[in-house]
């Protein structure tokens, strides 16, 4: 099937690189033009470029709330309005719980909590105003269904998502906007370095061993890849998903049931 978001616009947000990059592919595939809203705009522009002429990028950053607004305006500028918005822009650290700083804590929450409510209350906004509805779409996380020691701060981030998921999907439905969410297992990327990274100071393990470790531990049998969340992706995007309301999907190989 391809053209299911023919005509339509998206934002993708944190789209320079990782899972938002490939659902910017996904969605110019299905036939939308895709704004790559990212903080680092020299490789949302690259990733733009490498995209083809119905991506392009825009500058933003999810915790500043004029960026925000002004990232919405060129979308609205480019295409007419706004159709879609995917909240992906997200951090992610580890610690053991007595030694979160608060520098931290109010990071990972300013761009995984609060830059996901304004950016989906900006959005919200210019698709009332509009009066066409709309979908949005919010990353949230296995990390979000239970807490994990080491990694506190980022689950709590991520079950926050969850529950705005909720809230504005029940508050929003009545103008037509759909909200939903797709929650990851472990998904392959630069990303996955960090984290291995990290995983491998305090657990004090060789580089790349934790990464393997949890790749034999999906049930699939092996780590998730962007390419795997795309048909969600699309689906929450689309057209056969206008009755879906405030729900999280899990697409992770059945991590989150083992
Ligand atoms: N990779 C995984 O294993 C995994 C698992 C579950 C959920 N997720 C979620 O999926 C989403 C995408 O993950 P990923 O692995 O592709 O991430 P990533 O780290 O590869 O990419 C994140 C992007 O967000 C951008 N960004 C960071 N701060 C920003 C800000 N303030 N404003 C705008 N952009 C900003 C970065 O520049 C980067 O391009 C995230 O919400 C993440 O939490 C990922």
């Amino acid at each position: 099937m391809s053209g299911r978001l023919q005509g339509k616009s998206a934002l993708i947000t944190g789209a320079a690189r990782g899972i938002g990059r490939v659902f910017a592919e996904a969605y110019v595939r299905e036939g939308a033009v895709v704004a790559i809203g990212d903080i680092n705009l020299d490789a949302a522009m690259k990733t733009a470029a490498e995209i083809g002429p119905s991506a392009y990028a825009v500058s933003l950053d999810v915790t500043n709330q004029s960026s925000i607004e002004a990232a919405i305006k060129v979308v609205e500028q480019k295409t007419g309005g706004l159709d879609i918005l995917v909240n992906n822009a997200a951090l992610f650290d580890l610690a053991p719980i007595v030694e979160i700083s608060r520098a931290s804590y109010d990071k990972l929450f300013a761009v995984n909590v609060a830059g996901t409510l304004f950016t989906l209350q900006a959005a919200a906004r210019a698709m009332i105003a509009r009066g066409k509805g709309g979908r949005i779409i919010n990353m949230a996380s296995q990390a979000g269904r239970r807490g994990e020691a080491l990694v506190a701060v980022y689950c709590a981030t991520k079950a926050a998502v969850i529950s705005l998921t909720q809230s504005a999907g029940l508050d929003l439905i009545k103008h037509g906007i759909n909200v939903n969410a797709i929650a990851p297992g472990v998904v392959e990327g630069e990303h996955w370095e960090h984290v291995d990274e990290l995983f491998a100071r305090y657990e004090n393990r060789p580089r790349g061993e934790k990464k393997r470790l949890v790749g034999e531990a999906v049930p699939f049998g092996r780590m998730g890849t962007a390419e795997d969340l795309v048909g969600m992706a699309i689906f929450l995007a689309g057209p056969e998903s206008q009755y879906v309301v405030a729900q999280t999907y899990n697409v992770d190989g059945g991590n989150w049931m083992s």
